[in-house]
């Protein structure tokens, strides 16, 4: 089905307690992996292309991957820039035909991060397309401290005003979790996330998913994390695949034979974040609901031209 966008998928989150897997690809096998696994679980699934992934793979192929992706399922599937660094970028993903945009203003002095992620708001609003925001900062596990991890976390309040200034659809929240961890050790701050919940009432997202520990995750998601964004963790189940290919067929040269392994560990560490994150069978065997709301074209439309 053609990509839907963000915001309708979010809001059945919130309201069923649920939360969305929001995988980062970075090449075909990776984007079939992943939707492969949403059709088979019947869950919405965010494919979300990183700014490594455009270094890597380019705006528009990583687009077109999932555009193609998306096509070849009945499960709603959203196309997401993550941790996009400026304005002109989430234009040019808005142009691209993205469904769902971040702007990450964190390393940003507040009013910055206001001002940059109200325009991109203005704009993306005007053609139906919700954005993510992020205040506090999800810092990088190489490179914190716990006692720089504590005092970058989401201030509730100043989360309030955020949101009521900037208009931003969702919240990536620093709430005990750090980017690229390779054991699941984090605990989240719990109470912070229901305060911050509370008072802006938009969906929050969890970022650096892959350090945390199970029972953390499960009670976020209880307390209002709706999207969940994971990357190392798949990583590591594809490369373990690539590194266990090469070593049982020393003599193959075909490199598909080693992807397709890649693939399918790939594809068993998707499923069990879906299953953990309570999205499985969330899409009933007829399809997402009917009606134009929640489905639209690759390509933003004017907002009057789509039924609300
Ligand atoms: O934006 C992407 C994520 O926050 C992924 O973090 O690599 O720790 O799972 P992770
Ligand atoms: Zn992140």
């Amino acid at each position: 089905m053609p990509l839907v966008t963000s915001k309708e998928l979010l809001a059945k989150a919130k309201e069923e307690h649920f939360a969305i897997g929001a995988f980062n690809a970075n090449n075909m096998e990776q984007v079939q992996a992943i939707v492969e696994v949403a059709q088979e679980e019947r869950a919405p699934v965010i494919l979300q292309v990183s700014q490594g992934a455009i270094r890597y793979a380019g705006l528009e192929y990583a687009a077109g991957l999932v555009k193609l992706a998306a096509a070849s399922v009945d499960v709603p599937v959203v196309l997401h820039l993550d941790h996009g660094t400026s304005f002109e970028q989430n234009i040019q993903c808005l142009r691209a035909g993205f469904t769902s945009l971040m702007f990450d203003g964190s390393a940003l002095p507040y009013e910055e991060n206001v001002a940059i992620t109200s325009r991109v708001c203005e704009i993306a609003h005007a053609v139906g397309i919700p954005v993510e925001a992020e205040l506090g900062r999800v810092l990088q596990a190489k490179d914190a401290s716990p006692e720089e991890v504590a005092a970058a976390m989401t201030d509730p309040e100043q989360a309030r005003e955020f949101i009521a200034r900037t208009g931003a659809d969702s919240l990536a929240v620093a709430v005990g979790s750090v980017h690229a961890m390779r054991a699941q050790e984090a605990e989240l701050d719990i109470e912070r996330i229901e305060a911050i919940r509370a008072r802006t009432g938009v969906p929050l997202v969890l970022h650096g998913s892959s350090g945390v520990r199970e029972e953390s995750i499960r009670e976020a998601i209880a307390h209002g994390i709706c999207k969940i964004n994971v990357a190392t963790y798949l990583n590591q189940a594809f490369v373990r695949g690539l590194r266990e290919g090469l070593q049982k067929y020393p003599d193959e040269v075909d490199p598909r034979k080693f992807l397709a392994l890649a693939k399918e560990y790939l594809k068993e560490a998707v499923r069990e974040k879906i299953r953990l994150f309570g999205s499985a069978g969330k899409i009933g065997l007829a399809g997402w609901r009917s009606g134009p709301a929640q489905v639209r074209g690759a390509r933003p439309r004017p907002a009057g031209a789509v039924e609300e």
